[in-house]
């Protein structure tokens, strides 16, 4: 299949494209409840928040901390009465976190896309999605006029990148959060989805997929190869034999990891109301060689499913080993957070949360699971040694009975078995805490973790730092700023 013909495919098998209602319409709900934990899932205003000052309310600022963290999540949840039907449909809002002096300066933007331009101006939801209904008024030429572009950042050529899985990466200003339109990373390319889960090589080289299976209910993906100076440097296709829902994959120093899990896209109805689970095809991975996509093998497992994985490395026989948070079955997703974005909260309302668990991938045969136990999302490795053999991952799970979100940052240490944990309590909601090479420091453990939440008690986001040579020690610094800002998926550190 050509490049053109895969985005003609993209969209003109697209119900979002043909701008087809989904069956799901936004609700009209009266005024919801709002218990502190709402604040994770509360529109902050359209100007956006900031530049502010966030105030140091324990510890000391870690010398040599100086960089910027950054963040993506939806943030629009509704226009008057009306909510998002779907988490994953609200515009994304980009928080910028600037370390300088021992100071934190926190700048929250919204993602100035084409959907929101438009329903801005209309002051109501217009763009179809996951699993919100489209206006058939509005008119969708491409998969950029329905980016949400709210699900992650990633610098690249000296911008920051809002990134989607559905649509182009949208370019940002680095410090004013200023958008500047679509990435276009080659002309025959032009709004080609670009997946929220690039991986980078330790010596800057970025990789990311092509996944339409989404809206086309095809199998075959796109893989971009994209120089340390953000140059494109190659594009490629393979054929993962099944239209299956991939939010995320994984690679080593040579191969790209392609997990098929058995979540299908049947067409049977737009967006993700149209994928069935198969647990009887079991979870299929390809392996692909970077130098040369041709060269491919498949392993088998039994069936998980999943949004995220950590990375992975290869050791000298090729067996390949990488993290990844499983659940039986799909979880969440399906219902999308709709419930809590109207303010209402069941315990355990989407079923149980991700297990860590290490893939095993032998040079024959089949796959085994080592599972952890260890209850989380939003894994994450130090960026050194990311497709290299490592022992650390980091992710944040736990929970409180009284309100969705983590509770508890983890780290699990793969060479020892053991793992550590810092509880921030049940008046915290915890987002994903990433790994920073602290300066002049070699090993995994001469990082800082740094992860935002929201502190309940206070009604203020804020942000820590740890140590992660133990990070049971708690933070060696929180900053809280004088608001919150609602809860987001992932982030990048510069
Ligand atoms: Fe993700």
């Amino acid at each position: 299949m050509t490049i053109s013909s895969f985005l003609r495919r993209s969209l003109l098998q697209s119900g979002i494209a043909a701008g087809t209602a989904l069956a799901i319409a936004p609700d009209v709900i009266a005024e919801p409840k709002a218990p502190a934990w709402t604040l994770g899932y509360t529109t902050p205003p359209a100007k956006g928040l900031g530049p502010s000052t966030m105030r140091l309310v324990s510890g000391k600022a870690p010398a040599g901390l100086e960089g910027a963290l950054y963040r993506n999540g939806p943030a629009q949840f509704r226009y008057g009465d009306a909510y998002a039907s779907h988490w994953f449909d609200g515009d994304g809002m980009v928080q910028r976190i600037a370390f300088a002096d021992g100071k934190a300066l926190h700048t929250g933007r919204f993602v100035g896309t084409t959907k929101r331009k438009a329903e801005q101006a209309a002051q109501k939801f217009l763009a179809p999605g996951f699993s919100t209904a489209g206006d058939p008024s509005y008119a969708v030429g491409s998969a950029d006029d329905v980016n949400a572009a709210n699900t992650s950042v990633a610098m690249s050529g000296g911008e920051m990148l809002a990134l989607w899985e559905a649509g182009s990466a949208i370019r940002l200003d680095p410090v004013t959060l200023e958008t500047r339109g679509p990435k276009i990373w080659r002309k025959d390319l032009a709004a080609m989805p670009f997946l929220a889960h690039p991986k980078r090589e330790p010596d800057g080289r970025l990789w990311n997929l092509a996944v339409a299976s989404l809206s086309t209910g095809g199998s075959m993906i796109g893989i971009y190869r994209i120089g340390a100076g953000g140059e494109l440097e190659d594009f490629g296709m393979v054929d993962i034999g099944a239209p299956a829902y991939i939010h995320d994959w994984s690679m080593t120093e040579r191969k790209l990891i392609i997990l098929v899990q058995p979540w299908i896209n049947t067409g049977a109805r737009p967006g993700i109301g149209g994928f069935e689970w198969r647990p009887q095809e079991g979870l299929k991975t390809l392996i692909v060689d970077k130098d040369d996509l041709k060269k491919q093998r498949w392993a088998q497992a039994d069936a998980r499913a999943f949004y995220h994985t950590g990375a992975g490395w290869e050791e000298s026989d090729g067996t390949i080993r990488l993290d990844v948070c499983f659940t039986r079955q799909p979880a969440f997703g399906v219902g999308g957070g709709a419930a809590e974005i109207r303010g209402e909260y069941k315990p355990g309302g989407e079923g149980p949360g991700a297990m860590l668990t290490q893939m095993v991938i032998p040079p024959k045969g089949d796959v085994r699971l080592i599972e952890t136990k260890l209850d989380g999302e939003f894994p994450q490795v130090d960026p050194r040694f990311h497709g290299l053999p490592r022992r650390l991952t980091a992710l944040v799970g736990g929970g409180a009975p009284g309100h969705p979100g983590a509770t508890t940052l983890r780290l699990q240490d793969w060479k020892s078995g053991k793992s550590q944990a810092y509880d921030y309590g049940v008046d915290y909601m915890v987002e994903e805490h990433l790994f920073i090479p602290k300066p002049g420091g070699a090993s995994e453990r001469d990082s800082w973790l740094i992860g935002t939440a929201i502190n309940l008690a206070a009604g203020k986001s804020e942000v820590s730092v740890f140590d992660a040579a133990d990070i049971e020690e708690g933070p060696l610094a929180t900053w809280q700023a004088d608001y919150s800002w609602p809860l987001g998926f992932h982030g990048t550190w510069t």
